[in-house]
């Protein structure tokens, strides 16, 4: 909901308020994000005046305004919002206040909209601001610059940014690289810029899609947090900057490489999405992100389905009658969708040919792939298919008979990366050739689902003989994306990028779930999990069984880590089941069962993590909306501090009310010690209060490293 009373403005979204004082002729100033301050209209007008801070020592002649466009022709000395050009003139742009009012949005997970239009007459430059406060109580923004003169005007960066307090001391921030996405890392917030960049023209699987800052020692469930993401699969830039004079923003923008952005008489630039998330605690703060993209308007509010994915189970040997017999193994365990991964198309018997020639390959799949997917649907699955529909390798003949499809600087290629270049997708032949490819296979197969790749950077990614064409690529490739939508919107498409390489925001607007990682290492994919699952929900987390020897680290593991470890998010298999003996086929299919029954609670619920001292422990747990079912996991990631560990708390249930609480799934890596029984309740269970579970914690038996256990907490009755 979104009120104003001259010129201050509310901006209410689930427990989360933006004030918004545009009294003067400059940028409106975010003077508040956080909890609601419960002002009436005289104390918004006052608080609003008092958050005009005082003029610093050898500062400006006026209090330097901390506006949601930073404003360095006002005396704002960080990093600008707007920085552009006429040819190297026209660089000292100040933006006025033509007009802000709020404003009803056609996404109907907006809760309040203000639009501020803004302009430079003197440069002949306006902007137009959205600035939503969703239900969820994420905030975003975006801005569109617009060139209102007859010279062209270069665009070169725009920021947008958002207060955070002084009491923000520390930053988490993640790193990673492929097979080892979502790397926390933590460090003090002080005077300066800290920023994440990504420059490999897809989100990267360094991508820091949660940037938070956030009280001394914030935690899963303590301490208030403030956090970013920067929504785009293209270059972008997620920043914290602290200044000397008692502000602090966290920002973020699209890195635009040299005159990407040249406007041209009437033409605009738009920002990506800027979203920020105020919570006590990283969980709130997730919940958010969860809530947000649950509500949207693709979300499938169907039973997210079993998977199965060829890739690490057969590579590229594509022998129809093993694949034929993976199908029905993988029925037989309750996989209920197939999904044939690379190596189908012409030429594709290694990594080193065949991207963009999409026809079936028929040296292999003489009769096409119909049979598979009749077989396929014959046992009762889904069919699905992977691409990698931006990439062409030069060893194929779609790069033989259209060398201009490969995007470069116009006179030289790119070094190639996994054999391979990217196909220029604003060249309207080659999206054509693509899209085309894609729509066939999926009228004549009858899709279900398409896994999406995109296996390499961008480098020197150019068109047009030498302009820079990242920018445009991203907007292309979301609009192959809604183009194949409009025309098969029951389609699902898996957003996967040499792993978790592109699982931000904007892309999940378009797809139904992300491949996480390359890497299904249980004990790897506990952390990495953990965390890209502060931003995606578990339903839309693509997490896979894979063999007993992790193919990417050939660490092995019990079939109940692997398997308690994958069905805390939307479950699948990568492993080659006619390997599998007849014990691990019938446990594969009781966990199957088990993340079956699970998943309407999985699905649905509120995320929660404890904050255990003992860094070895790993807690998740998924609580129903209404508090009445849970479900945590408890993973031992390395030996632990303490053995037995202690109690362990359940963080987000209803205090009031009493449960019963028990193992849900064989527990093979308890250890036992010389014959001694367990703790008391762990064979038959208990029943305590929420209070009690979350406050005091039960006693958690001892686990060996890379084991878990996985506990319900079902209500029983209400208590007091
Ligand atoms: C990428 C994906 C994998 C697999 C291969 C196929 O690495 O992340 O899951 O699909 O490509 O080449």
């Amino acid at each position: 909901m979104g009120t104003t009373d001259s010129g201050v403005f509310v901006l209410d979204g689930d427990d989360v308020q933006v004030i918004v004082d545009a009294r003067s002729a400059e940028v409106p100033r975010i003077v508040h994000w956080g909890r609601p301050l419960g002002l009436d209209a005289d104390g918004l007008r006052t608080f609003a005046d008092a958050s005009v801070p005082q003029i610093a020592s050898n500062s400006v002649d006026s209090p330097v305004p901390f506006s949601i466009v930073p404003d360095a022709s006002r005396g704002w000395n960080g990093a600008p919002g707007v920085e552009g050009h006429r040819a190297g003139s026209d660089f000292a742009l100040q933006l006025s206040l033509r007009s802000a009012a709020l404003d009803t949005a056609s996404d109907p997970r907006v809760a309040a909209r203000l639009v501020v239009d803004l302009v430079d007459d003197d440069l002949a430059v306006s902007a137009h601001l959205l600035l939503d406060v969703l239900h969820s109580g994420l905030v975003r923004s975006r801005l569109s610059v617009r060139n209102d003169g007859t010279a062209p005007y270069t665009v070169d960066a725009v920021r947008l940014g958002l207060p955070v307090p002084t009491r923000a001391t520390e930053v988490l921030d993640f790193a990673g690289r492929h097979m080892r996405e979502a790397q926390a890392q933590r460090h003090a917030l002080t005077v300066g810029t800290h920023a994440r960049e990504g420059r490999h023209g897809r989100t990267g699987h360094d991508a820091s899609l949660l940037y938070a800052v956030g009280t001394a020692g914030f935690g899963f469930r303590r301490g208030e947090v403030w956090a970013a993401q920067t929504a785009w699969s293209g270059n972008h830039r997620t920043f914290v900057e602290r200044q000397t004079n008692g502000r602090t923003i966290l920002g973020g923008e699209e890195i635009l490489l040299p005159g990407e952005v040249v406007l041209a008489a009437g033409e605009e630039y738009e920002t990506p999405w800027i979203y920020g998330s105020y919570g006590r605690g990283i969980d709130e703060v997730g919940t958010r992100f969860h809530r947000h993209l649950r509500a949207r308007s693709r979300h499938r509010a169907t039973v997210r389905p079993v998977v199965l994915n060829t890739w690490e189970a057969v590579y590229f040997d594509h022998e129809p009658g093993a694949v034929f017999d993976l199908a029905s193994s993988a029925a037989a365990v309750g996989v209920e969708r197939f999904v044939l991964d690379d190596g189908w198309f012409l030429g594709r018997r290694s990594k080193q040919a065949g991207l963009g020639d999409w026809t079936v390959d028929r040296t292999i799949w003489p009769d096409g792939l119909r049979p598979l997917a009749d077989h396929v649907r014959g046992l009762g699955m889904e069919f699905g298919l992977w691409f990698e529909p931006e990439m062409i390798n030069p060893d194929s003949d779609a790069a033989r008979s259209h060398p201009e499809w490969i995007l470069g600087a116009g006179h030289r290629n790119p070094p190639t990366s996994r054999y391979q270049q990217v196909l220029d997708l604003q060249n309207p032949e080659a999206y054509a050739h693509v899209r085309d490819a894609i729509a066939g296979h999926v009228r004549e197969l009858d899709l279900a689902f398409i896994k999406w790749d995109h296996n390499r950077d961008l480098i020197d990614a150019g068109r047009e003989g030498g302009r820079a064409a990242v920018h445009g690529q991203t907007l292309a490739f979301y609009r192959l994306l809604d183009d194949l939508h409009a025309e098969f919107p029951d389609l699902e498409i898996e957003s996967c990028s040499s792993g978790g390489a592109r699982s931000d925001l904007e892309v999940l607007e378009r797809s139904d779930r992300i491949w996480a990682s390359d890497c299904i290492d249980a004990h790897e994919r506990q952390r990495i999990d953990l965390w890209t699952g502060v931003t995606v929900p578990p339903e839309l987390l693509g997490s896979h069984i894979g063999s007993d020897v992790a193919h990417a680290t050939g660490r092995r593991h019990r079939l109940s880590y692997r398997a308690m470890t994958a069905l805390m998010s939307n479950l699948g298999i990568e492993w080659d089941l006619r390997e599998a003996s007849e014990d691990d086929l019938e446990a594969l299919r009781g966990w199957v069962d088990l993340y079956k029954q699970l998943r309407p609670l999985l699905h649905n619920g509120d995320v929660v993590r404890s904050d255990h001292p003992d860094p070895s422990l790993s807690i998740r747990g998924v609580v129903a909306p209404d508090r009445g079912d849970a479900v945590f996991s408890i993973a031992a990631v390395a030996t632990g501090v303490g053995a037995p560990p202690g109690a362990v708390t359940l963080p987000g249930l209803d205090p009031t009310a009493l449960y019963d609480v028990r193992s849900a799934a064989p527990a093979d890596g308890v250890l036992q010690y010389n014959g001694h029984p367990l703790p008391a309740w762990w064979a038959s269970g208990i029943r305590t209060t929420g209070e009690a579970l979350g406050h005091a914690g039960v006693q958690l038996p001892a686990l060996a490293p890379d084991n878990a256990v996985l506990i319900r907490a079902t209500r029983v009755q209400e208590v007091r």
